[in-house]
């Protein structure tokens, strides 16, 4: 008995010894939360403000979700082809513009269960019949900066075959091209005072700064590398893909093939953060949420393998990463079209529209918050290196 007392003293007083330090009591970092269940591919996250959502594509599959803050659901229409990227309209938030292949087409969806018209407004690249479109954003000016990428085998991108366009309300049959050829047009983000834009040509490794004129909505000829995977080899693995920004223009770009988003100051060119998202193929990022402080990212499970996906069961989720103790910047929206114009129906055939909204049953599965504890997500971020 006596043992037990001085054994129990022994323990209070090291539970008590002021030598410990707080950081290893009190963990406040980032940590990463499984929002959704997983698509093939998950990518261009978009935060609407105005209806509390976080869209996002399932590229290959053609469909559109609607992930939606506060009741934790995800609604989903399907298009009939390869859907990328998605942007609502600024002066209406039930129209979508989005990426059908080489189109882009206007989608009038509240997001829920309300399916309207459909129209295909403009369609580019005939040069490059196999090419679709990709990352994609809309300027502050509601000005679309949509790019495509070659077709894809194996894994690997046809080089060159690639366009960034940019779609204004008076050009959209005939939209200007800013950058060709380009391979894999992604990535890109305005900074705070609006007067430089960032850049990714995935296959080039590098994310490139130009100055940005937004009156004019014009880039600079000439381009500054801020960020170059090739200095950090053998650190780091995977490709730059989706890419976006916080309100101290630091930058989050998220790594193909690398299990992480990389946090950079494109002024320094400074590496500041790794964090770690417990999918290999991680395909971008954008700040969420009433506050603009959740990190949402995207991921992909499209090119594991059978026993990778065994590694790597949420790959195609989408994630929040939470307590960053970072803002983002608000997502513009698209100033090209309010609706559809012509409400013929000749498009009976191109869309697939498919309402999927889940049933009390499957929303407790499909939107369950799954926490990850660090350790883990820092044991799948180790395997996905070595
Ligand atoms: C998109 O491309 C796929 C594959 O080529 C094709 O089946 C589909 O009809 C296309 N969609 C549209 C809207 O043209
Ligand atoms: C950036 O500049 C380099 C050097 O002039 C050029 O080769 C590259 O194509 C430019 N990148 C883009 C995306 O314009």
């Amino acid at each position: 008995m006596k043992g037990f007392i001085i054994l129990y003293f022994v323990i209070w007083s090291v539970k008590c010894s002021d030598d410990i330090p707080p950081s290893f009591t009190d963990f406040d970092g980032p940590y990463v939360v499984q929002v959704t269940s997983p698509v093939d591919h998950a990518e261009e996250p978009h935060w609407d403000g105005r209806k509390n959502i976080l869209y996002y594509v399932d590229i290959h599959a053609g469909g559109v979700l609607a992930y939606h803050f506060y009741t934790k659901k995800v609604s989903k229409i399907t298009l009939n082809g390869e859907a990328s990227p998605v942007v609502p309209a600024r002066n209406n938030p039930n129209v979508l513009l989005v990426g059908l292949n080489r189109s882009v087409v206007v989608v009038e969806w509240d997001g829920k269960k309300q399916l309207g018209d459909q129209e295909i407004l403009s369609t580019i690249s005939q040069q490059f019949p196999k090419s679709r479109f990709n990352d994609g954003k809309a300027d502050k000016q509601g000005r679309l900066w949509w790019g495509t990428i070659g077709p894809e085998a194996n894994g690997h991108v046809t080089p060159n075959e690639g366009v960034l366009y940019k779609f204004t309300r008076e050009n959209l049959q005939n939209p200007e091209v800013v950058r060709a050829p380009v391979t894999n047009s992604n990535g890109l983000a305005w900074n705070k005072a609006n007067n430089k834009m960032y850049y990714i040509d995935t296959p080039t490794l590098k994310v490139v700064e130009f100055d940005y004129d937004d009156r004019m909505g014009t880039i600079s000829k000439e381009n500054r590398t801020v960020f170059d995977m090739r200095d950090y080899k053998g650190r780091l693995t995977g490709l730059p893909d989706g890419m976006t920004i916080d309100d101290e223009d630091n930058l989050y770009i998220a790594l193909y093939g690398g299990g992480a988003i990389l946090k950079v100051n494109p002024t320094t060119k400074k590496l500041l953060k790794v964090i770690p998202i417990p999918a290999r193929d991680v395909t971008s990022a954008m700040f969420g949420g009433p506050n603009l402080d959740i990190l949402f990212v995207t991921t992909s499970r499209v090119s594991l393998s059978a026993n990778e996906r065994l590694f790597y069961p949420a790959a195609g989720s989408l994630f929040a990463v939470k307590n960053l103790k970072a803002k983002g910047l608000p997502a513009f929206t698209a100033d090209v079209a309010d609706g559809v114009t012509k409400r013929l129906n000749l498009l009976e055939n191109l869309f697939t529209p498919e309402i999927f909204y889940p049933t009390p049953k499957e929303s407790k599965t499909v939107t369950r918050n799954t926490e990850i504890p660090l350790w883990q997500t820092l044991m799948n971020t180790l395997r996905a290196f070595f």
